[in-house]
């Protein structure tokens, strides 16, 4: 008979030695999720917010936050979120725009569910959010088609390509509600994994394309916010499909946010920022009516801590523990990252992106390279026919460095891109951070020089 496998596990990572992020023993800089010296705050902060809407029941007394909420989730949550958003953003955030979910995850299941064809077409970048792969899979009659990437950015040239093929190709059930005959899904700032953000002419392009071919962008937008250099971040794709422009359509961007990396995971709360028309169509789920909003009590609580500048407050002091660890990991990578392996700093968000040797790269520790340049006076070169596979990488360093991070090919649906590495500066603090970076260096450097040959030319 099958059994069920059902260990007793206490965190999504108990049981995964290597992985596992509290195991002291080894550090692991895959998780895009804030540690516990930042949760620990939530328990104050939750607290505070809890009561006073507690509170605020008792007032009331007809304690409707016990009760079914509405369709598209709790009034003055979205307000207050709305509120919230347009100050952070710098860019105006529409209360009757936003449906309430259970986070990113959950706005990509209803999105999948709601508004797409079922034999539609889902768009994905070379290297993408790998466990939004896992959960286009579970949609088999829709189509995942990877689009190259150019920089580390998609390539929008092969992307108008692939896009007409595919129109061509398909025979789409469409109606009323699915409208979209395909989706993109990206994230297009502070991507994961590469780090990067769509550059504006990019943006203006995107949605261009968007409303020519009919198709929904989906933007993972759960770093937006986490932007660490000075002023607003940068803009979201959805502000770039103005309702006011001729050419608008009804829109064509769905922003998709949550708070899970700026308070916590668990909490399950997010939102869809959608047009008049993908809100109405959700407004009349069978699923979002019967449950009464997916998330009431919460978005109850989310409330008071919009309300009591409880949030804003702990961004703010979260942007600067961020952007320190960020630059204490960028400085690290600066100073010992092997000089046949690059990367670009990211503006804001948890991912920094090793590009890894592929083919023929001339490579040497860079500070050693200088060294000898300068005693010799003289121009070696180091021929190294290299080609590093970040997966082989990652168990040699775990098992000899008991460092570990996510090699790319695990964020290809092609299981292409094997030479990257996704480092995270989500988890750790900054001097655990500092000191498994360094050792990654090292480990990678050694990697290189025992598995190639190095000759003077
Ligand atoms: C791009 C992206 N989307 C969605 C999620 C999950 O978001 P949520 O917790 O809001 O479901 C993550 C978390 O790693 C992510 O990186």
């Amino acid at each position: 008979m099958e059994t069920i496998d059902d260990p007793y596990l206490r965190h999504l990572f108990d049981g995964e030695p290597v992985f596992n992020v509290y195991n002291k023993q080894a550090t692991n800089l895959s998780v895009g999720a804030p540690g516990p010296d930042l949760l620990q705050h939530c328990v104050g902060m939750i607290k505070k917010a809890t009561d006073h809407r507690l509170e605020a029941e008792k007032k009331e007394g007809k304690y409707y936050l016990f009760q079914y909420g509405i369709t598209a989730g709790l009034w003055e949550c979205r307000e207050e979120l709305a509120k919230f958003l347009t100050r952070r953003y710098g860019d105006p955030v529409k209360r009757e725009n936003l449906i309430l979910t259970c986070g990113a995850s959950h706005g990509l299941q209803l999105l999948l569910n709601t508004v797409l064809s079922p034999n539609g077409v889902i768009f994905v970048e070379e290297v993408t959010y790998m466990i939004a792969l896992d959960a286009f899979k579970q949609f088999p009659l829709m189509r995942i088609v990877p689009i190259p990437m150019k920089n580390d950015i998609v390539d929008l040239n092969a992307f108008e390509k692939v896009l007409a093929e595919e129109k061509q190709n398909g025979n789409f059930l469409t109606n009323e509600q699915k409208i979209f005959w395909a989706m993109f899904y990206t994230i297009p700032t502070f991507h994961n994994p590469t780090g990067t953000t769509l550059p504006p002419a990019s943006c203006k392009r995107l949605v261009e394309i968007a409303r020519r071919n009919s198709i929904m962008v989906v933007c993972d937008d759960v770093y937006n916010l986490l932007y660490y250099g000075d002023g607003f971040p940068p803009r979201r794709l959805f502000s770039y499909d103005d309702p006011t422009d001729p050419e608008y359509k009804g829109g064509h961007v769905v922003s998709n946010g949550s708070l899970s990396k700026i308070l916590s995971p668990a909490i399950r709360f997010g939102w869809i920022e959608c047009s008049p028309r993908v809100a109405n169509i959700f407004k009349t789920s069978g699923i979002l009516r019967s449950g009464g909003a997916v998330n009431h009590y919460v978005s109850g609580v989310v409330t008071s801590l919009l309300q009591l500048n409880i949030q804003e407050n702990y961004l703010d002091k979260l942007i600067q523990i961020y952007k320190e660890r960020l630059s204490v990991l960028c400085s690290v990578l600066d100073r010992c990252l092997p000089q046949c392996c690059s990367y670009q700093r990211p503006e804001g968000g948890y991912f920094v992106w090793i590009h890894l040797p592929l083919g023929n790269t001339i490579c040497f520790h860079r500070r050693l390279f200088d060294v000898i340049t300068e005693i010799y006076n003289t121009k070696w070169k180091f021929n190294l026919f290299i080609d590093i596979n970040g997966s082989d990488f990652i168990k040699w360093c775990q098992k000899e460095y008991k460092v570990s991070a996510i090699p790319g090919i695990q964020f290809s649906y092609l299981g292409r891109s094997h030479n990257f590495l996704r480092l995270s500066i989500g988890f750790h603090r900054k001097e655990v951070l500092e000191a498994a970076v360094k050792t990654l260096c090292k480990a990678l450097l050694e990697y290189i020089n025992k598995n190639n040959d190095c000759t003077k030319s």
